[in-house]
């Protein structure tokens, strides 16, 4: 039995204030499922030392070791903090700042080799599901990340199927169609590794909320989810957890 895990991304969104009154309203304890949440750099030492019954993760790292790299942050980095996690492969980072298949899949490789759990990010555009593209093009996505990573080193974190027309549209994936993409991306770490496979946490993200979480989260592998929006406020965040039972 895969345990349910909920993932907060704040994305670029936050503030000292808000922060505080969001880790001061949440209690992970009341969950019944394991609970990350993913913030940006800045606010992570704020967020380790806030949250309660729930560990912190970033939002990307760097692919290279520490050195002459501006801007960027090294895995080591998090690790010293005490960050456990890392969210690699979000579609805005692929898309927005033309991160490739290779990049995410070298950012999966270094989180895992420094002990890092990453939770990759797949998913289609709306033109690539229009044109009946799906499952090829996660799959070549995926495909990236298994010839970097065994599925057995996946294990330590997850992956995520993100619909790239579902990330704050309000449209959300079908609970039929989630279910469809996670059984392919099973069924593809499954080739290489079908133990692995049947531990490996797969995360729905994509205007996840307290109304259509219990019904997504029902389906046989969708083991969690992956929260933008609704993970601001930290009722609904709970109410989401909430529907993890
Ligand atoms: P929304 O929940 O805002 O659609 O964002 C999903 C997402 O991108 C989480 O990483």
């Amino acid at each position: 039995m895969r345990r349910k895990l909920i993932a907060a991304n704040w994305k670029m969104n936050g503030s000292r204030t808000a922060n505080a009154a969001w880790l001061a309203s949440f209690d992970g304890s009341r969950a019944p499922c394991d609970v990350v949440v993913c913030a940006p750099f800045v606010y992570l030492p704020q967020v380790l030392a806030g949250l309660r019954a729930a560990e912190a993760g970033a939002q990307n790292l760097s692919a290279e070791a520490p050195g002459a790299h501006t801007g960027e942050v090294a895995g080591e980095m998090l690790l010293d903090l005490g960050v456990r996690w890392v969210i690699v492969g979000h579609s805005e980072r692929r898309m927005l700042y033309g991160e490739s298949s290779q990049v995410v899949a070298a950012k999966a490789a270094r989180a895992l080799a420094l002990g890092l759990r990453p939770i990759v990010c797949v998913g289609e555009t709306l033109a690539e599901r229009e044109a009946g593209r799906t499952l090829e093009v996660i799959g070549a996505q995926l495909e990236a990340v298994l010839a970097r990573c065994a599925p057995a080193q996946l294990l330590a974190g997850a992956l995520a199927y993100e619909p790239v027309w579902a990330i704050g549209t309000g449209r959300t994936a079908s609970p039929v169609q989630a279910q469809e993409v996670h059984a392919a991306i099973r069924a593809q770490v499954a080739h290489a590794d079908a133990a692995a496979a049947s531990q490996l946490r797969l995360l729905y993200g994509g205007s996840m909320k307290p109304a259509n979480a219990a019904e997504l989260l029902a389906q046989p592998d969708v083991d969690g989810g992956l929260i933008g929006g609704a993970s601001l406020q930290a009722a609904e965040f709970a109410a989401i957890c909430g529907a993890a039972g």
